[in-house]
C-alpha cells in the first residue's frame, strides 16, 4: 500500500516525488539547494525556488531515491491532478528525529541502490580503525563510489541494477 506520507510537487514541468520512507537524511537535497530543499519550511519543496534543470540535477543525487521526479507530459493525468495542498508532511528533519527514537540499528538494501544502516553503530575500517559514529549512513553496493565505502549516488550515474531485477 502507498505510503500516506509520500507528496508530489510541481512547477507545471516536472513534478518532484517525495517518499519519507526511503530518506537517510544524507542532506545532499538541502545542502546543495536550499531555496528548493528546505525542511525548515513548509510545505518543504519550493518548486519555484530555482530552474528545473537544477532540480533535476539534485534530485538525481538523493542516494536512495527519496527523491525523485518525471516531466509533467509522461505523467498520467490522474496521477497530475494529485493536490497535496494542506496536508500535514513530514521532512527529511522529522524522519532523522523519528529514526533516532527507534534504537537498534537496522539494515536495509535498497533497490539497485547501496546498503542503508541506521540506528546506533560503529564503523571499523579495514586496519581495525573506527572510521565513524553514526545514526545512519549508506554504504556503496556497486562498487563506483567515489567516497568509499559510503554510497555518493554513483549507482544511478552508472546505471546499476540488482542481478535479481533485471
Ligand atoms: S536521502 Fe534524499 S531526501 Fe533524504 S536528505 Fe538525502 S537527498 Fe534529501
Ligand atoms: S551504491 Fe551508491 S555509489 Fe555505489
Amino acid at each position: 500500500m502507498e505510503d500516506p506520507r509520500n507528496r508530489q510537487y510541481s512547477n507545471g514541468e516536472i513534478t518532484v516525488f517525495w517518499k519519507p520512507s526511503k530518506c537517510i537524511h544524507a542532506t545532499t537535497c538541502f545542502r546543495e539547494l536550499l531555496e528548493v530543499f528546505n525542511p525548515g519550511r513548509r510545505p518543504w519543496v519550493n518548486m519555484q525556488g530555482a530552474p528545473t534543470r537544477k532540480i533535476i540535477e539534485v534530485v538525481n543525487k538523493c542516494p536512495t531515491q527519496a527523491l525523485e521526479w518525471k516531466y509533467n507530459r509522461d505523467m498520467d493525468p490522474e496521477m497530475l491532478a494529485v493536490n497535496d495542498k494542506g496536508k500535514e508532511e513530514v521532512t527529511p528533519e522529522t524522519i532523522k528525529e523519528e529514526k533516532k527514537s527507534k534504537g537498534n540499528a537496522r539494515i536495509n538494501i535498497m533497490k539497485n541502490g547501496p546498503i542503508v544502516v541506521e540506528g546506533n553503530f560503529e564503523v571499523t575500517g579495514t586496519e581495525g580503525s573506527k572510521l565513524k559514529k553514526m545514526q545512519m549512513t549508506s554504504f556503496c553496493r556497486c562498487g563506483g563510489s567515489n567516497s568509499m565505502p559510503y554510497c555518493d549516488g554513483t549507482h544511478r550515474k552508472i546505471g546499476f541494477i540488482d542481478t535479481d531485477s533485471q
